[in-house]
């Protein structure tokens, strides 16, 4: 297997264009020399150190590089491996300050659903995909749900502006049913990932979240895993609500996929919290930190940054749009997503939005027609009603071209025709 910009070979010689970046991962496009050097390089100076005993300039570096391009106060960074493990330390964070502040009753957890935050447990348990906790249900946590803003399933169509799912006023009346003394934070993906199929609340809504979250003094988590680094056309996704959030989840995209790289990132007022008490995060970890992993970060956010990639994803964001034109095949939907992140919806009934049935396996095949005809795409199921529900994500690297975002188009084309068309017959 080899990869090259958008495009990849497996050993065969059989080229893919990868329409999604593995999982939203490999932004600045496979195959970059530079950071595999500076990871070398880092490797020979010094690889790996205990978080608890030094931390490495590199790290330092990776740190405040990462917190210029934040909103608001956000401004120190803990790095870790994997999304989860962001959202694990993210939520406990959150836990850890209220008991440190005296408030040690605020322990419940909200979230959207759909919503996904990771295969752990805990982030598993603030994750609305029935599925993926079908065998551990005596392991998961309460956390509560809120329906997450998805105006195309949404009764209101997205059509009313006092619909309380699609302004965030939902929240509010889960927060006076639980208590806001007992409510620790609410976490949220500003642009939602496969689970929705890139839903994107609409503008005032992550504002509304805001003014809840501080009306009754709870943290508001940013899950910015798939949709920030860039993807959405600005550096976070949450900042074109004109909000920051008290703690925001980084992972995939921060190292386009050279190494496994994680971040939390939290406001000195948050963090002086603990600082001033316990001295630490409850969250210690062998490979936090790790050198090598953050040179790759650095290096990503170097080139990024030299090739002005966050602009790049902006301008091809405009030219993903031409998915929209999909829209005329029968069982297509809804095209949705902002940026060079994008969902494709298949529908059985585009009058009513009624999904296939969950035995036709809809995504799942399309994604099979896809790959056979050269295009990887990323599958997504159950996000109707936790079975039902089938859709493909593209988030293609920044570096793609129109030329082949076209070609994308052509592909989607070839492998609708064979899959979706006949997938209830073939079911
Ligand atoms: C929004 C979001 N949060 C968390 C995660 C978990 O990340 P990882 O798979 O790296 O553990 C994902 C993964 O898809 C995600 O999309």
């Amino acid at each position: 297997m080899r990869g090259e910009g958008c495009y990849l070979w497996d050993e065969d010689g059989r080229r893919y264009l990868d329409g999604c970046g593995g999982a939203f991962v490999a932004n600045i496009g496979h195959g970059v020399v530079e950071i595999g050097v500076a990871m070398a390089q880092q490797a020979r100076q010094i690889a790996y150190v205990s978080g608890m005993t030094f931390t490495t300039e590199v790290v330092e570096e990776l740190a405040s590089e990462l917190a210029a391009l934040l909103p608001g106060d956000l401004d120190h960074l803990y790095f870790l491996s994997s999304g989860s493990e962001a959202v694990e330390a993210a939520l406990k964070l959150a836990r850890q300050y209220w008991v440190e502040r005296g408030r040690p009753a605020k322990h419940e957890i909200i979230s959207l659903a759909p919503g996904y935050h990771g295969n752990t447990l805990l982030a598993l348990s603030a994750s609305a995909r029935p599925h993926y906790a079908a065998f551990f249900h005596e392991w998961i946590v309460d956390v509560h749900r809120v329906p997450a803003p998805l105006a195309y399933h949404c009764a209101c169509r997205g059509a009313d502006a006092s619909c309380a799912v699609c302004s965030g006023a939902v929240l509010e009346q889960r927060i006076l049913e639980l208590g806001a003394d007992n409510v620790a934070a609410f976490i949220a993906e500003p642009v939602g990932g496969s689970s929705t199929g890139a839903a994107t609340p609409r503008a005032d809504y992550f504002r509304n979240i805001r003014a809840i979250c501080d009306r009754h003094e709870i943290l508001f988590v940013a899950d910015e895993v798939a949709c920030g680094a860039g993807r959405t056309g600005t550096w976070s996704a949450v900042e074109q609500y004109g909000v920051t959030p008290d703690i925001m989840t980084m992972g995939k995209g921060i190292s386009g996929g050279y190494a496994p790289l994680s971040a939390v990132a939290a406001p000195r007022r948050i963090v002086d919290v603990l600082a001033r008490g316990s001295g630490a995060l409850m969250h210690a970890q062998t490979f936090s930190h790790h050198a090598v992993t953050c040179a790759a970060g650095l290096a990503t956010l170097r080139y990024i940054r030299e090739h002005e990639l966050v602009e790049r994803a902006h301008a091809m964001g405009a030219i993903l749009q031409r998915l929209a034109s999909l829209a005329d095949l029968p069982h297509v939907g809804e095209v949705r997503g902002r940026g060079m992140l994008a969902g494709v919806e298949f529908v059985m009934d585009r009058e009513t939005r009624a999904p296939f049935p969950r035995r036709a396996r809809v995504a799942e095949r399309f994604t099979e027609a896809a790959q056979r005809a050269g295009l990887i795409v990323w599958p997504n199921y159950g996000h109707v009603n936790g079975i039902d529900g089938d859709l493909v994500m593209l988030a293609p690297a920044f570096v793609i071209e129109p030329a082949q975002i076209d070609e994308l188009v052509t592909l989607f084309r070839i492998a609708y025709d064979d899959s979706v068309a006949g997938a209830l017959a073939a079911s």
